[in-house]
């Protein structure tokens, strides 16, 4: 039976979606540990994607090519662009743009070469089940985080957003930068590393596939979350949550 992906971003989302997992099966390829079982009686392979758009292309065409994927999830956390977007928020990749790729004047900036687009567009149907388990997930925020992490972590903002997705091979943390980004991509929502490649990938192999991104920071020089802590106590109980949530309902 076809498998559904999950590409994790961060050791600790790994960790917390393999606990759910009865019977995880290791498979290494390409350096990567591929986890084959099941999660809410689904047929899955959970895989971390490490960081970065090649790590993460590799990792989606050897999900594409090895493992009889019928669609692919990734998880993971981001920096918020857009004006609404807060850390602790959840933000759906309806489109991925790769904020760096620039082959001008051969291209135009942001076109990726001989695709004729820069733009590659996240499967509706997977988005819309996705939208649903993050609202009911979010909704339970505080009862599933606990007060205390969601005043260390000054989680007021909880919503969940749906839109432009941008990726690049850079930890944007400087308020030029993301101002700069802001000015090029008015509609950006939120900034990675991995997702625009994934997209990619997946439009190579016709594969359906969703960017899930809890915003862990603004991107900018006052961002001061523990990032390490924030994966831990937020980011990765929400995206297991989503995930299984996603996966039974
Ligand atoms: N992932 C989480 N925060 C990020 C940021 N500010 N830039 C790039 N990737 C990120």
């Amino acid at each position: 039976m076809p498998r559904i992906a999950i590409m994790a971003a961060m050791h600790e989302e790994l960790s917390a979606l393999l606990a759910l997992m009865p019977d995880e099966q290791r498979r290494p390829l390409g350096g990567r540990e591929f986890w084959l079982g099941h999660l809410h009686g689904r047929d899955v392979v959970v895989v971390l994607s490490r960081i970065g758009k090649v790590a993460a292309a590799t990792t989606a065409t050897l999900l594409a090519t090895h493992f009889d994927v019928e669609r692919l999830l990734f998880t993971g956390v981001a920096g918020g662009l857009g004006a609404g977007v807060k850390v602790g928020d959840v933000v759906l990749a309806e489109h991925l743009l790769q904020h760096d790729m620039d082959a001008s004047p051969l291209f135009p900036r942001h076109e990726v070469p001989l695709y004729g687009r820069s733009r590659f567009e996240a499967d509706a149907a997977m988005n819309d089940g996705l939208a649903r388990a993050s609202q009911r997930v979010l909704a339970e925020a505080p009862a599933r985080l606990g007060a205390d992490a969601v005043a260390a972590f000054g989680l007021q903002g909880r919503a969940l957003h749906r839109g432009l997705v941008i990726s690049g091979d850079r930890f944007v943390s400087g308020t030029a930068e993301s101002e700069a980004l802001r000015a090029a991509l008015p509609q950006a929502l939120a900034v990675e590393m991995e997702g625009a490649a994934v997209a990619q990938v997946c439009h190579d192999f016709g594969l359906p596939f969703a960017v899930l991104r809890t915003i862990s920071d603004r991107a900018d020089d006052t961002a001061h979350v523990d990032f390490p802590a924030f994966i831990r106590e937020v980011a990765s109980r929400y995206s297991a949550a989503i995930v299984a949530d996603y996966l039974g309902g």
